[in-house]
């Protein structure tokens, strides 16, 4: 078996070699031969569009052919700063060469200077260090828990948490607990007790939930990402957060995808100037480099948690610290945020032109856009996105007939015009 796939793989890197030369490549490693060696090797968790990207600039991305791609995913909104960012890539390897882990056992010097930017940056009295998105909800979740026996009054074991359906938050045993999609749910019970799931986008739900007074927090998304770029009616998130004071409930804000520039404002929530009780962030934190997450909120909430009771080997370090400092002056100091809103409207315009009878939906707020694909002529979401890759823009369907752009925020007037030249093409090409 082994032997067969070698084999088969000089051949293809032979081919590719001659093909190709080897001038624009960064590695001897074809295509294929990336595939194939993953395939064999790594668990089947993902089904990954087939391109072997090996080299980041900005809104583009190189295969290891040395084919440019308009990279219109950015790492699922990690990379909103660009990828490989100078300034980001200058903090790290600064800090990298002075200390990179300490752990929480014992104070650094970069650690204080984070919390301290970051709480004045978004208004909230501390932060908790975390490192990946779905770790920042589920330390969310638990201060939400530890708020509801010490502070609310909640009996021991009977607080409850509300989620909205089709949210996504990653694939812990509690994100799978409180998901409404059989993928990532099924075959990973018993779950998690004490959630409750109601509808999105329905405020008159949510307060049929909201009055069991065992009710501690509603954690959603201001924009669902996963579920494929769903903007919720205007005035839903104001109406979530008179419903949290009405009910003496924790709106728990998850912009790990929504936050931090990508619908055009540095928060999802800003659009309605709502300030939730708990922002969690990720992703783009790190501008791509690493991860990093982190839980904002008062000290109402965050000193519940006493020491001891919760944390993370990684967290908090001051690699990651420098990493996010310089990740959030990037956003700030090049405006992305503002960038995002002018480029999205132009983006969603060009693309509301495009077949009406393949695209029957355009949705979507700054650089946060999502469409629905109608299938013609057998051609549906995948195909589109593997038509897209030969045409040279990299997206990826989410939940069959959607699919979400969401390019990095520091795209110019002109690369959104050529990657709409792609998409019109690849469209008229069906
Ligand atoms: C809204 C939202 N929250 C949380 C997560 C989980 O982040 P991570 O994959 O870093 O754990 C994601 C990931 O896509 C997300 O979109």
């Amino acid at each position: 078996m082994f032997n067969k796939l070698a084999c088969k793989v000089n051949v293809y890197s032979f081919l590719s070699r001659k093909l190709l030369g080897t001038s624009t490549r960064c590695t001897q490693l074809s295509s294929q031969e990336i595939f194939q060696r993953e395939d064999t090797y790594g668990a089947h968790n993902y089904h990954p569009l087939p391109v072997a990207l090996c080299k980041g600039e900005g809104v583009y991305v190189w295969d290891v052919e040395g084919k440019r791609y308009l990279d219109f995913l950015a790492a699922y909104s990690a990379v909103n700063q660009g990828h490989c960012h100078p300034k980001i890539i200058e903090a790290m390897k600064k800090q990298v060469e002075r200390i990179t882990l300490t752990s929480r056992a014992f104070y650094n010097d970069v650690l204080g200077e984070y919390e301290e930017f970051v709480t004045k940056l978004f208004g909230y009295d501390k932060l908790l260090p975390m490192n990946t998105g779905v770790e920042g909800g589920e330390t969310a979740i638990k201060l939400a828990r530890k708020w509801a026996y010490k502070v609310k009054g909640v009996p021991k074991n009977e607080a409850k948490v509300v989620f909205a359906s089709e949210n996504f938050w990653g694939r812990t045993l509690a994100a799978c607990s409180s998901s409404t999609d059989p993928d990532c749910y099924e075959d990973y019970g018993p779950f998690m007790p004490g959630f409750e799931i109601v509808p999105y986008d329905n405020l008159e739900a949510l307060e049929v939930s909201f009055k069991d007074p065992n009710t501690c927090a509603f954690m959603v998304e201001p924009i669902q990402g996963e579920a494929g770029v769903i903007v919720p009616s205007p005035g839903y998130l104001t109406g979530v957060r008179k419903l949290c004071d009405k009910y003496n409930v924790l709106f728990i804000a998850d912009e790990v995808q929504s936050g931090l520039g990508r619908t055009g404002r540095r928060l999802g929530v800003d659009h309605e100037e709502v300030r939730p009780d708990l922002v969690v962030l990720g992703k783009a934190l790190s501008g791509g480099l690493y991860p990093i997450s982190a839980v904002l909120c008062d000290d109402e909430v965050m000193m519940t948690i006493k020491p001891g009771e919760h944390g993370s080997t990684f967290g908090g370090n001051p690699l990651a610290c420098k990493i996010g400092i310089a990740s959030l002056e990037v956003l700030e100091e090049e405006k992305l945020a503002e960038n995002a809103s002018k480029m999205g409207d132009i983006l969603r315009a060009e693309i509301s032109l495009l077949n009406h009878e393949i695209v029957t939906d355009v949705r979507g707020k700054g650089l946060f856009t999502g469409i629905t694909v109608n299938e013609v002529n057998g051609v549906d979401a995948w195909e589109i996105c593997l038509r897209l890759r030969n045409n040279g823009l990299l997206a990826k369907p989410t939940h069959g007939d959607k699919i979400r752009f969401t390019p990095p925020l520091v795209i110019k007037e002109e690369q959104v015009f050529e990657a709409v030249e792609i998409m019109k093409k690849t469209l008229d090409s069906l």
